[in-house]
């Protein structure tokens, strides 16, 4: 199975993502961890790139998107795939939907371009995508209390309003693979709903 964790900055992905982690290893069943931007060496570079708040000049939207799937290539290549050719599960934290969200939805580039990309370079998709959903200001205030923002933590509410609408969208088109969480319940509760769709 191959799993992908979706949301807003601190809705609880990662949090998630070690629940179901650790739930699976206790019943002696090892899961593949990966997330994106990222999930090799090289990936996690390109993650930096994409991160980065120093950058003399502005990275252009288009250069955004195709960094992600520079990283995204790589990551399908030497991760996802082998994974699951080997029979085993795979979650990820964030995957192709967080590029309809934040650069199609929230960037406002064309999803023909994404569409192109997915298209191209995307031979996989989840089989089934948890999108935790929470209003911005409480993910953002769960987030905040990690420190230093980074290039996207620093947009403002209205481009994850944008996002979080983005999400939205996908949830409608695809209800056979995304499943909605309600993320402002307490993470035992997000586990409970999520581990639902898993057994
Ligand atoms: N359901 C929850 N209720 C309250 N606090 C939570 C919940 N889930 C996670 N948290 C806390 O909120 C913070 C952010 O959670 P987490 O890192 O899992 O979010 P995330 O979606 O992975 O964030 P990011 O998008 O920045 O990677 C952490 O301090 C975590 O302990
Ligand atoms: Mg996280």
């Amino acid at each position: 199975m191959f799993i992908s964790f979706e949301g807003t900055e601190g809705v609880g992905k990662t949090t998630l993502i070690r629940k179901i982690y650790e739930y699976f290893e206790r019943q002696g069943e090892h899961l593949v961890l990966t997330r994106e931007p990222g999930g090799t060496p090289l990936a996690e570079r390109v993650r930096d790139l994409l991160l980065a708040v120093n950058h003399e000049e502005k990275m252009a939207h288009d250069t955004e998107l195709l960094l992600i799937y520079a990283a995204r290539a790589q990551h399908i290549q030497q991760v996802i795939i082998p994974a699951l050719d080997a029979g085993k599960t795979v979650l990820t934290d964030r995957f192709t939907d967080a590029s309809y969200a934040y650069q199609c939805a929230g960037r406002g580039l064309s999803k023909e371009k994404l569409n192109i990309l997915n298209q191209t370079f995307v031979s996989q998709m989840p089989d089934i995508t948890f999108w935790l959903d929470a209003p911005i200001e409480l993910g953002m205030s769960r987030a905040r209390e990690r420190g230093a923002l980074d290039r996207f933590e620093q947009e403002k509410v209205d481009f994850f309003e944008r996002v979080r609408q983005g999400y939205h969208e996908l949830h409608q088109l695809y209800p056979e693979r995304v499943k909605r969480l309600d993320a402002t319940q307490a993470p035992e509760q997000v586990f409970e709903d999520a581990l639902i769709y898993l057994k």
